[in-house]
């Protein structure tokens, strides 16, 4: 079983609502059905855009936790631990940092969109700039494969790709590296009498051919023969990059959030038109009664357009068929007004929230758990990331014990 490595991350900077839920956390318990998964409370990059108001950071990760629980995330199936407990990404940061060019940190798009958007911060540090390195630093240090986010994070797994490229190819090749490979060709020779790793690895690189490369690697990795070491030799030798020391992850796009705000815009708690995951029944009521609807829609006898109102948005997230078609009807007919569409997503979202919500209360009470299983959970992280960071070490040449 090889299953594939997959780290994302949240920062703890406020409470979570329906947006994250959608647009993050539900993908996440799928994966770690059958991937390796570590989810990471992003607390120190919090600090890059909050640290005026780091109370906050504190106050947020274990009820940040505690509703990636409810949800599904599960401390058995993946590793959920804190940044900061697993001090290799801070080390690994700053290696990377040695090798990183400048301007690839200023063309970082969200560097300069985020300067724009986010007046009442100071966004002017070397600790911003450096946001994305930190990023790389948390997926590299895992050798993750997979890193599912939003369209808003992919530039920065794209960096971290070039980051890792350019790691392997400063510090991949050792000076006995030519020798290595002959060593290693001979063993798979010897372990699969018939194959021939160097004309797999010519018919990829030369003719492009994408089943030599299969081939090549996946005989690499069930090798009997080679050492751990030799295999990430092997494996680099095979992509023309020197030894794979750090691996290019690719980023698993999360689908632009099915379910919008209640304003129709991008749910988040600044805009105002969130719903929290601990939101009471009343609020729940309150806020869809009053939410956005198809803006032509001003008496009950317009007609409305449901691609135009983001109630019809969350009718086709919580709604069956029956009910889809409907409002579709009585939308359309302007057969009825909008309270009364409303309702059985009132009833949807409750019979959803509800549950959530008193597992939550209930874990609130033990946070003293919850604190465990995160200290766990990041002794667990550190097994993993100090092997890569020795790694990474000994290839710069800088000493470690
Ligand atoms: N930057 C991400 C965000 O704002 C959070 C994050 C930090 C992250 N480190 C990560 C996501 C590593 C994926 C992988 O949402
Ligand atoms: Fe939206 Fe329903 Fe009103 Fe149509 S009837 S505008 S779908 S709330």
């Amino acid at each position: 079983m090889n299953q594939k490595i997959v780290l994302s991350g949240m920062r703890p900077t406020g409470e979570l609502h329906l947006g994250h839920y959608y647009g993050a956390l539900k993908n996440w318990v799928d994966l770690q059905k059958d991937h390796k998964c570590f989810f990471m409370v992003a607390d120190l990059h919090a600090l890059t855009t909050h640290y005026q108001d780091s109370q906050i950071i504190d106050d947020n990760i274990l009820d940040m936790v505690i509703d990636w629980m409810v949800c599904g995330l599960s401390p058995e199936k993946s590793t959920i631990f804190i940044q900061s407990l697993v001090p290799e990404h801070a080390q690994l940061y700053l290696a990377l940092a040695m090798i990183t060019p400048l301007s690839w940190l200023e063309r970082v798009p969200t560097y300069k969109e985020q300067q724009e958007n986010l007046v009442d911060r100071d966004l002017s540090t070397y600790g911003f700039l450096g946001y994305p390195l930190l990023q790389a630093a948390d997926i590299l240090i895992y050798n993750a494969e997979y890193v599912p986010v939003g369209e808003d994070q992919s530039s920065h797994v794209e960096l971290t790709r070039e980051i890792a490229r350019r790691f392997n190819s400063i510090f991949g090749i050792s000076v006995d590296f030519n020798n290595q490979i002959k060593s290693i060709q001979e063993k798979i020779h010897q372990e699969f009498q018939n194959v021939n790793l160097e004309e797999l690895k010519i018919r990829y690189q030369q003719q492009g051919s994408t089943q030599a490369f299969e081939k090549a690697n996946s005989i690499i990795e069930n090798s009997q023969k080679l050492s751990k070491d030799e295999k990430l030799i092997a494996k680099g030798d095979l992509r023309g990059s020197g030894k794979m020391i750090l691996t290019e992850p690719q980023v698993l796009l999360t689908e632009e959030a099915k379910l919008p705000g209640l304003d129709g815009q991008k749910m988040s708690k600044s805009y105002n038109n969130s719903l929290s995951l601990r939101e009471s029944d009343q609020q729940i009521s309150h806020k869809i009664k009053t939410m956005k609807t198809d803006p032509q829609r001003m008496r009950l006898t317009d007609a409305g357009d449901p691609k135009k109102c983001p109630v019809w948005s969350f009718h086709k997230i919580y709604s069956d068929q029956k009910t889809c078609d409907w409002v579709w009807q009585g939308c359309t007919n302007a057969e009825f007004g909008c309270l009364k569409c409303k309702e059985p997503v009132i009833e949807s979202v409750i019979s959803f929230i509800t549950p959530l919500r008193t597992q939550a209360h209930q874990l609130v009470k033990d946070k003293e758990q919850i604190r465990n299983i995160l200290i766990q959970g990041s002794q667990k992280a550190r097994e993993t990331a100090h092997q890569v960071l020795d790694s990474v070490h000994s290839a710069m040449g800088v000493l470690n014990n």
